[in-house]
C-alpha cells in the first residue's frame, strides 16, 4: 500500500475554507483531517461539529477526525452522524475506551486511538486488536506548526513490534510535524498515513506539496 496523505485542516484558510476544502478535494491527498480541540484536553480550541458537517458536503474523500477533547465518549454518536469516516479519540482523554471502541464498532465507520508522545506504547496493548488506527503524535496535541519530536521515530518501530506481536491490522498515522524532511523515514519505518498541516497549507503550491509526501 501506498502511503495516504491526510492533509490537517487546521492549517486552511478559515475565511477560505470552502476554497481549500475544493483545493484538497481536487488533489492527490487521500483523507481530510479534522482536528477537533475543546480548551479542556488540549489548551487551545479550534472547530467542532458544524465546521466538519460543512466539510462533509465539500468531499467524498474519507474524513479522519482527531477528537482532542475530554471525555469523547459523550460525542461519538454525534460525530458519526454527522460524517466521521474515521473516528479517533485520545487515550489519554478518557476511562471508557472499550465503550467507545465498542459503539463504534457497531456503526459503519472505523476507530482510531491517539497517543500522545510522552504516553508510554504499552497504553495500548489492550486494544490494538480492536481498532483500524493508531494515530502517533509527532508533537504534543494541541497545535498546528510544532517541530517534530525525533524519538517518535522510535515509538514507530515499538508501535509497529506491537502491532505484529498482537497480530493486529491497525495502520500507523503519525499526526504533527510532518513535512518533507521526515516523510521518507516514516513511510520506511511502517507509517501508513501521514498528517500535514503546516508544511501543506503553508506552501506556495498547496497540490506540489501533497505530491511531495507522496
Ligand atoms: C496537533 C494536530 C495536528 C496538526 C498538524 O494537535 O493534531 O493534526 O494540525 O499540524 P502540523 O502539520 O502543522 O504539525
Ligand atoms: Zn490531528
Amino acid at each position: 500500500m501506498s502511503i495516504k496523505i491526510a492533509p490537517s485542516i487546521l492549517a486552511a484558510d478559515f475565511g477560505n475554507l470552502s476554497r481549500d476544502c475544493e483545493i484538497l478535494d481536487k488533489s492527490v491527498a487521500d483523507w481530510f483531517h479534522l482536528d477537533v480541540m475543546d480548551g479542556v484536553f488540549v489548551p487551545n480550541i479550534s472547530f467542532g461539529m458544524p465546521i466538519v458537517s460543512s466539510i462533509r458536503k465539500m468531499t467524498a474523500k474519507p474524513l479522519d477526525v482527531h477528537l482532542m477533547i475530554t471525555e469523547p465518549e459523550k460525542y461519538i454518536d454525534k460525530f458519526i452522524e454527522i460524517g466521521s469516516d474515521i473516528l479517533t479519540v485520545h487515550i489519554e482523554a478518557t476511562s471508557k475506551m472499550d465503550n467507545i471502541l465498542d459503539k463504534i464498532a457497531r456503526s459503519r465507520i472505523k476507530s482510531g486511538i491517539a497517543i500522545n508522545p510522552n504516553t508510554p506504547i504499552s497504553k495500548l496493548k489492550n486494544y490494538i486488536e480492536k481498532i483500524d488506527l493508531v494515530c502517533l503524535m509527532g508533537v504534543h496535541a494541541g497545535f498546528g506548526g510544532q517541530q517534530f519530536i525525533l524519538n517518535t521515530f522510535d515509538r514507530l518501530v515499538e508501535l509497529k513490534n506491537l502491532i505484529k506481536i498482537k497480530n493486529s491490522s491497525a495502520l500507523i498515522e503519525i499526526d504533527g510535524g510532518v513535512d518533507n524532511t521526515n516523510n521518507k523515514k516514516l513511510e520506511s519505518l511502517g507509517a501508513d498515513i501521514l498528517v500535514a498541516g503546516s508544511y501543506i497549507f503553508k506552501s506556495p503550491d498547496i497540490n506540489k506539496a501533497i505530491s511531495s509526501l507522496k
